[in-house]
């Protein structure tokens, strides 16, 4: 059976009235499906909302779009992972690209908030992706496994093969231009090596998404695509509509 995953990244949106609104519509509209789970990766503000309205579900999962690599200490404005954990997150989007191109976040720093996520309990979601310069100059593998194998470094085989990867184009989030699947397929197909040759076959079993740009439209074909196994959505995850037929979707 497949092990889908769909992951709602809603960004600097939804206040907790907003999110407990919107946890209303989805958890009463949406039934278990066996072949997928469905992620939610709301503001730290709105966490115990999400946290709260889907603790009765299992296929339902709640995480942070980033935390600190410190567990505790003097770090005003930031989260930690054992502070995420508990506050009831299970998972975290590590080395987003807007973390990584508005922030500066470097590829030595998504490493070590992997490593912090892993410590405390919480599933890393890591994020990889390549600019459309890069993509022009003919960079984008080399790019994305650099991303990935710094994100990696030193962590156990057995744990890495428990984490998430997500490839995110730059040049597709946001934009409306979403990789076709040929695309998309190219590179998840290139991180399945990596992975594999990282953690021998249990990197077959790391869940690869596809994020950019992706909609009620245009999410078959691209869950149809080589190695995609999700996919982390940005504005159309937060229309609780849209994400419904997404999350039923593929
Ligand atoms: P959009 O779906 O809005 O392009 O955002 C993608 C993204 O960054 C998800 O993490």
């Amino acid at each position: 059976m497949r092990n889908l995953v769909f992951a709602a990244n809603w960004k600097m949106h939804q206040a907790p009235a907003d999110a407990a609104a919107f946890m209303r519509t989805f958890v009463g509209q949406y039934a278990r499906q066996q072949d997928r789970r469905v992620l939610f990766f709301p503001s730290a503000v709105s966490l115990h909302v999400v946290v709260q309205a889907i603790k009765e579900r299992a296929d339902l999962e709640a995480g942070v779009q980033n935390i600190h690599w410190e567990d505790k200490g003097a770090f005003t404005g930031e989260t930690s992972a054992p502070l995420a954990r508990g506050a009831g997150a299970r998972h975290v989007l590590i080395g987003h690209s807007e973390r990584r191109h508005v922030f500066g976040e470097t590829d030595e720093e998504t490493g070590k908030k992997v490593a912090a996520a892993l410590r405390a309990g919480l599933t890393p979601t890591i994020c990889v992706g390549e600019t459309l310069a890069q993509r022009e100059r003919g960079e984008t593998l080399a790019v994305v496994t650099r991303q990935l194998r710094a994100a990696v470094a030193g962590i156990d085989a057995g744990v890495l093969a428990t984490t998430i990867v997500a490839y995110e184009p730059v040049w597709a989030i946001g934009t409306g231009k979403n990789a076709t699947p040929a695309d998309a397929g190219e590179v998840h197909s290139a991180i399945r090596a990596e992975l594999r040759s990282l953690v021998g076959e249990r990197g077959a079993a790391v869940p690869i998404l596809y994020g950019g740009s992706v909609n009620r439209s245009n999410v078959d074909s691209l869950l149809a695509a080589s190695e995609v196994g999700g996919v982390l959505v940005g504005g159309a995850s937060l229309d609780a509509e849209q994400w419904l037929a997404i999350a039923r979707s593929g």
